[in-house]
């Protein structure tokens, strides 16, 4: 398994994938190309024998980072994908000192990532979501204690 930067040779691979994770609501095609060549953000690629299991798409705006869609194939889940895909964009950030998020209520297997990495529940955003309607849990993460590089091609 090896991270890399996203290209666009990937789309299809990680459409594929949001498909399989979030299903009706998954990113279309466009915005997930949108994402990738938005100035301030990074989408990185997890692939396993060149197969797209695993995607992130990171944004940060000067020292503010966010986190705006992780996900991992289920057949590849609790290998330490994501965690490994989150902290690789928070250490090749530069200069950050916050990463923020917003996250399902529900989505008991998020929370636990995030919290195992060092993020903190900091407020409800309430109905944030639709289909189906939901309040969204925002979290904050202040221990940007790696030493930020700088250097992108460093995963
Ligand atoms: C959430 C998601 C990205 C986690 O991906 P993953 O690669 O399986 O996560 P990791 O293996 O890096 O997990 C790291 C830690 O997170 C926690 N965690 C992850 N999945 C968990 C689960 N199902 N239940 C409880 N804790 C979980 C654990 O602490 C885990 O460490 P451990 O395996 O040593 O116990 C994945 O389940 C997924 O794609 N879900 C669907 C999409 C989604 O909901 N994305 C988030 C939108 S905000």
């Amino acid at each position: 398994m090896i991270l890399t930067e996203m290209l666009p040779e990937h789309i299809g691979g990680v459409k594929a994938l949001l498909d399989v994770c979030f299903g009706e609501s998954a990113w279309s095609v466009d915005m997930i190309r949108a994402q990738l060549e938005k100035p301030d953000s990074r989408s990185m690629a997890a692939l396993d024998e060149g197969m797209i299991v695993g995607y992130l798409a990171f944004e940060q705006i000067v020292d503010e980072g966010s986190i705006v869609e992780v996900a991992v194939h289920p057949d590849h889940r609790r290998r330490g994908i994501a965690q490994r895909l989150i902290e690789s964009a928070i250490r090749n950030a530069g200069a950050l000192s916050v990463v923020f998020l917003e996250v399902r209520e529900s989505n008991v297997p998020a929370i636990a990532l995030y919290e195992k990495i060092g993020f903190e529940r900091i407020g409800i955003r309430k109905d944030y979501y639709d289909n189906p309607k939901e309040n969204a849990v925002i979290m904050k993460y202040n221990g940007v204690t790696y030493e930020n590089t700088g250097n992108r091609k460093q995963l």
